[in-house]
């Protein structure tokens, strides 16, 4: 458990102050041994007759055994879907499908403290977020789109409220349980089916809201969920009869699907990764901003596509502002993500946990500045040390390149000008933050900052009612809000 010393500094922390673990109780879970794919409302053995593991990045443990789906298992769900949306969901009147979606919502937030805790013991992320966060928002987005539902001509006048069809969706293990309700509820909404791929490493919260849906009473093949890794998801992105694709993972991957896809006649949206960055300027409260910035990079332990993970500091603020966070460094506390006291929890597989050292050790090789606090991580699971490199400068890799981890790039400006230039060198544009108490500097940065999303004096705020998603190579498409029922009607793009 980290700090592994008590923090001292007695003017702003009272000294010894310590915490009693707190661990959250596991018996609201049930899982498993065994799960096959979700097709047509029902548990279905997969043709490949192959399950993989699923564990608890934080122990080790194994927690299940999961299908892995191959083509002909894609094309059964996929024709389950066909099948609903030809029949049971597709002719549905639009005010009876917003009373599933309704019922859905409240089941979700019924369950919360359940799927919470799933989640969590899949995923590695501290219950706190879970609890807090991820679910309460998972629910929120079924409630905001049951709204829509049966209003879609409402949303964009003279556009139609034709639904699209079949929609093959394909999502990624940092938030799975609120990726599940992003693309389903606005799917169902405007009136398609949906055979989804959930990632490899967190199968378990949708397999369980597959369950859930069943209970919902909601016709079978309106939700199918195929388990499995990137060939499982790149079957359902070649199937014929998809009509529709929306993935959220890495730019790599999207940049193959948009390949595969071109010419196809499918639509697509990708939300893809960052490199956002968060700028705080000399007149912005400090204290506040010590807290945005550590939500911004440490949240998720950084396995956040629109995570802060490049700061800008104005020079005449860094020294004062580097103490601060230092500080607030050696109170965050990493470890079991069942403690309800955890800030940071565990990296959600060995992959990524390899690809996080390995880009640290690079930027050290590159000569940047490594900062950590005094921690001790467990022995089992995946963990890393909340990292902050300064003297980093805009060649350096760990700059320019997503690590998807607890690491902070740090680098200064001295006007606002060069903060948009700094800010805006990247391939990438999904996020920014800006810290300032002028408003007028506010608007000024918003309309520079080449990001679909601009937190001012905040960040990682998130709404149901708010769209979200990129430019450049963060992906197109947005979804949340009024526009991210576009991607799902007839009419939209
Ligand atoms: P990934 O992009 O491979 O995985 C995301 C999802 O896509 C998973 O469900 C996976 O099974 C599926 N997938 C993989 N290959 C596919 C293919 N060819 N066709 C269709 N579906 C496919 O991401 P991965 O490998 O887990 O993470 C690698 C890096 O990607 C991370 O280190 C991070 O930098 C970035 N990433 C960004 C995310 C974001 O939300 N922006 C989410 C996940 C990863
Ligand atoms: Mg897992």
């Amino acid at each position: 458990m980290c700090p592994s010393e008590p923090v001292k500094h007695p003017e702003i922390v009272p000294t010894g102050l310590d915490y009693v673990t707190s661990v959250e109780s596991t018996e609201v879970v049930s899982i498993q041994e065994n799960y096959d794919l979700w097709i047509d409302g029902a548990p279905t053995k997969p043709s490949t007759n192959r399950y993989f593991q699923t564990v608890n990045p934080a122990t080790e443990e194994a927690l299940s055994r999961v299908a892995e789906g191959g083509r002909k298992d894609v094309q059964k769900a996929v024709e389950a879907a066909r099948k609903a949306y030809n029949g049971a969901w597709g002719k549905m009147q639009k005010s009876e499908r917003a009373k599933y979606l309704y019922r859905i919502a409240r089941m979700l937030a019924e369950r919360s403290r359940e799927f919470a805790v799933l989640e969590t013991l899949d995923g590695g992320k501290p219950i706190k977020e879970s609890r807090d966060f991820d679910l309460p928002m998972s629910s929120a987005h079924f409630f905001y789109y049951a709204g829509w539902a049966d209003k879609l001509e409402y949303a964009f006048p003279g556009l139609g409220t034709d639904s699209i069809g079949v929609v093959g969706q394909i999502i990624p293990w940092n938030f799975p349980m609120l990726m599940v309700a992003w693309k389903v509820a606005p799917a169902l909404a405007a009136g398609n089916t949906v055979v989804l791929k959930p990632a490899e490493t967190t199968p378990l919260s949708a397999l369980a809201f597959a369950r859930l849906t069943a209970e919902a009473g909601l016709p079978p093949g309106t939700v199918n969920i195929i388990t499995g890794d990137g060939r499982t998801g790149a079957e359902l992105v070649e199937h014929p009869d998809v009509d529709k694709v929306a993935f959220t993972g890495s730019t790599e991957v999207g940049k193959q699907i948009q390949h595969r896809l071109a010419g196809s006649g499918k639509r697509l949206t990708l939300e893809l990764g960052g490199k956002a960055p968060h700028i705080i300027f000399d007149d912005a409260p400090l204290d506040q901003a010590i807290e945005g910035i550590v939500n911004g990079i440490f949240f998720n332990q950084g396995h956040v596509c629109c995570a802060g993970s490049r700061l800008l500091v104005q020079e005449s603020v860094f020294d004062a502002l580097m103490d601060r966070l230092k500080l607030r460094l050696r109170s965050l506390r990493v470890g079991d993500p069942l403690d309800k006291n955890t800030d940071v929890g565990a990296i959600n597989s060995p992959a990524q946990l390899d690809k996080i050292t390995r880009l640290v050790e690079i930027g050290q090789a590159e000569g940047a500045t490594m900062y950590q606090p005094p921690c001790e991580l467990p022995e089992r699971g995946y963990w890393f040390t909340p990292t902050l490199f300064t003297g980093v400068s805009q060649s350096h890799r760990i700059a320019s390149e997503e690590i998807f981890g607890p690491v902070l790039s740090i680098m200064t400006f001295r006007t606002p000008a060069e903060a948009v230039e700094k800010a805006n060198n990247t391939p990438y544009g999904l996020s920014a933050g800006v810290w300032t108490t002028k408003g007028s500097r506010i608007l000024w940065m918003a309309d520079r900052l080449a990001a679909g999303v601009v937190w001012a004096n905040t960040y990682n705020k998130f709404d149901p009612g708010s769209p979200f998603g990129g430019y450049r190579e963060s992906g197109f498409g947005r979804e949340g809000g009024r526009h991210g029922l576009l991607p799902y009607l007839e009419g939209g793009w």
